[in-house]
């Protein structure tokens, strides 16, 4: 499916991250949502609700891995 929009969310399994993307993945189902995470000790995956909706994409990685961070948004955008 083509999106309207790809909102890449970072630290998404983080505190503020998880309750935004819970709200908002359901609530913006044309918006492709990809939450981009290194998965440190702060963060709870877990605390995602929303993994099994289509326009949900969970990468684990590195903010600062500028190679990684270019794949992701020249195949997903
Ligand atoms: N229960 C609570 O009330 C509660 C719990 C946790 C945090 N907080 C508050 O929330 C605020 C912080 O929340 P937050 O969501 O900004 O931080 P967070 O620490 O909860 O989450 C940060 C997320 O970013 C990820 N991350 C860190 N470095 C990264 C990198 N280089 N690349 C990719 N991902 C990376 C981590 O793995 C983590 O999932 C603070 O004010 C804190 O006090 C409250």
């Amino acid at each position: 499916m083509k999106y309207d929009k790809t909102v890449l969310v970072t630290g998404g399994a983080g505190f503020i991250g998880s309750n935004y993307l819970n709200f908002a993945v359901p609530e913006y189902p044309n918006y492709q949502f990809i939450n981009l995470d290194a998965l440190t000790y702060a963060a709870k995956l877990n605390n995602v609700h929303i993994e099994k909706l289509p326009n949900y994409l969970f990468v684990e990685a590195d903010i600062r891995d500028a190679n990684k961070l270019a794949e992701i948004l020249n195949s997903e955008t």
